[in-house]
């Protein structure tokens, strides 16, 4: 069994503002997605990365691969319009057995630890589908288009879902036909894996793993 790493890293980043796409830039002088790519490529247990990224960045990428030694990173693949067609796209390229694993990690959460990745690695192994959260601790409402509370959920079964998300090969690749083929739109892999009626299990992922998402993530 291999385990395989996609990283979708096309997105625009329009909530952050500027022009650079918020992976590409820097903390503590290093790009955001090296930071992320870094972790994964430290780690024995893994095999290969492969990258969606829109292909104005294709240089740029291969500049930061080249000059930060990420041997793993074994190919670049263009990214699309949702990040459901980057990761796609991505899996599409991977030449992989059944029973490999696929790692589906936001090249924006460079704070993930190498243990808990090494845990999820594992715990996949056996579960085939895991994904990492925390548990809410605010109450959360869901709001109609006038900001109108309509429903307060049960948080004692509520989580936050964070990457990265563990799946075995043939089960992601052929819940991700299915999605594509009925217009089924995702916004985590996992989404689409339970779309196709496939369990996936949730572990406690850590605080620290953010997405970054708008300019105080990056000063945090
Ligand atoms: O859009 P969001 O902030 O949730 O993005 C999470 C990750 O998905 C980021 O790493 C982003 O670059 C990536 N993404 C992508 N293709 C898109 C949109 C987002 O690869 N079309």
């Amino acid at each position: 069994m291999k385990v395989k790493v996609i990283i979708p890293a096309s997105g625009s980043g329009e909530r952050f503002g500027g022009k650079t796409p918020k992976q590409f830039l820097k903390i503590d002088g290093k790009e955001i997605i090296a930071h992320t790519l870094e972790k994964f490529n430290s780690i024995s247990l893994i095999d290969e990365i492969i990258i969606s990224t829109q292909l104005e960045y294709f240089v740029k990428l291969s500049t930061i691969i080249k000059k930060y030694n990420l041997k793993k990173v074994k190919k670049i693949t263009e990214g699309g319009k949702l990040r459901q067609d980057s990761v796609y796209n991505a899996l599409i390229n991977l030449e992989c057995d059944r029973d490999d694993l696929i790692l589906v990690h936001d090249a924006v959460r460079p704070f993930i630890s190498n243990k808990k990745i090494i845990e999820l690695v594992k715990a996949a192994g056996k579960e085939k589908c895991v994904i990492l959260g925390l548990p809410v601790n605010e109450t959360i409402k869901r709001v109609d288009k006038n900001n109108i509370v309509t429903e307060t959920l049960d948080r004692n079964n509520v989580w936050a879902i964070q990457t990265p998300q563990a799946f075995q090969y043939s089960i992601l690749l052929n819940a991700f036909e299915k999605a594509m083929s009925e217009n089924f739109i995702g916004t985590d892999e996992a989404a689409i894996v339970e779309n196709a009626g496939i369990d996936v299990k949730v572990m406690e992922g850590e605080k620290r793993n953010i997405k970054i998402t708008v300019k105080g993530d990056v000063r945090l």
